[in-house]
């Protein structure tokens, strides 16, 4: 019996690999890796492991996340060293849970090694810091999509201190500005899009909640942040923000800090 190890690919940029990710990946017996690992991640694989692409993008699923379990089980089963690798880290949108308990079912030892999350990978594209203690105390990572009971964003835990991540915000950006709008977010609340996070193609667009509905589309992977921290303007921006336009009395109360 052997272990898996779910790692963590980090956003693109090799050198943004823990030290420990980098040394399990150069002697992995297999590695299972998502669509999302840049070619660059993959190359500090070790040349004698097999690497087995289980990646889903847009539709064209390779294969069913429960063929993904099972064959996590089975090569856990058979060979010393499995790496699962997942683009930034494996517990954020990775659906690692589901692998896990795979896993726990069948009794192979797994281990978690973190990963640079792209909501980290973005922050640092677009120079911002996520939390400010002047307009930021609180960060969500959350999406729109996924989510088998088709839940819905709870915008009662946004307030003004909020920086909001949205992962998976899709091809179109019109419905993500109506659906920050419609959450009571204001119109001219900073937002930035930030394309293929720390890769050669890295692309960054400031915008704001109502602009991005006209904004060109941006390749994927792409995630947005927003909120007043998205803004080389931090200074100015002030309280008024959540004076107007808001629909939900709690986030009227919140005041900047
Ligand atoms: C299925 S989620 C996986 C998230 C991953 N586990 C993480 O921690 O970053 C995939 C989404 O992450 C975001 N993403 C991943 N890599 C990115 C990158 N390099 N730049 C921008 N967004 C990225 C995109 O929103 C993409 O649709």
């Amino acid at each position: 019996m052997g272990k898996v190890y779910l790692i963590g690919a980090g956003p693109g940029d090799p050198e943004l690999l823990t030290l420990k990710a980098a040394r399990l990946l150069a002697r992995a017996d297999v590695v299972l890796h998502d669509a999302l690992v840049s070619d660059a991640v993959l190359a500090v694989i070790s040349p004698a492991a097999e690497i087995i692409n289980v990646g889903k993008r847009a539709g064209h699923k390779l294969l069913a996340q429960d063929e993904i379990n099972a064959l996590l089980v089975s090569h856990g089963r058979r060979r010393p060293e499995v790496v699962r690798l997942k683009g930034g880290d494996p517990t954020i949108f990775g659906r690692a849970g589901e692998e896990i308990e795979a896993l726990r079912r069948a009794g192979i030892a797994y281990e978690i090694v973190p990963g640079i999350s792209a909501a980290l990978g973005a922050a640092a594209a677009a120079g911002i810091s996520l939390t400010d203690r002047r307009v930021a105390s609180q960060i969500l990572l959350t999406t729109f999509s996924r989510g088998i009971d088709g839940s819905a964003m709870d915008w009662g835990c946004v307030t003004s201190t909020t920086t909001l991540v949205l992962y998976m915000p899709g091809a179109d950006y019109a419905e993500v500005s109506e659906r920050l709008l419609g959450g009571g977010l204001p119109a001219n609340l900073p937002c930035v899009i930030v394309s293929r996070a720390t890769g050669p193609q890295q692309q960054v667009r400031w915008s704001n909640v109502a602009r991005l509905a006209s904004e060109e589309k941006l390749p994927a992977p792409a995630l947005l942040i927003v909120g007043r921290v998205a803004s080389h303007e931090i200074e100015d921006l002030s309280a008024q923000f959540w004076d107007t336009n808001r629909k939900d009395p709690d986030l009227q109360q919140t005041s900047v800090s």
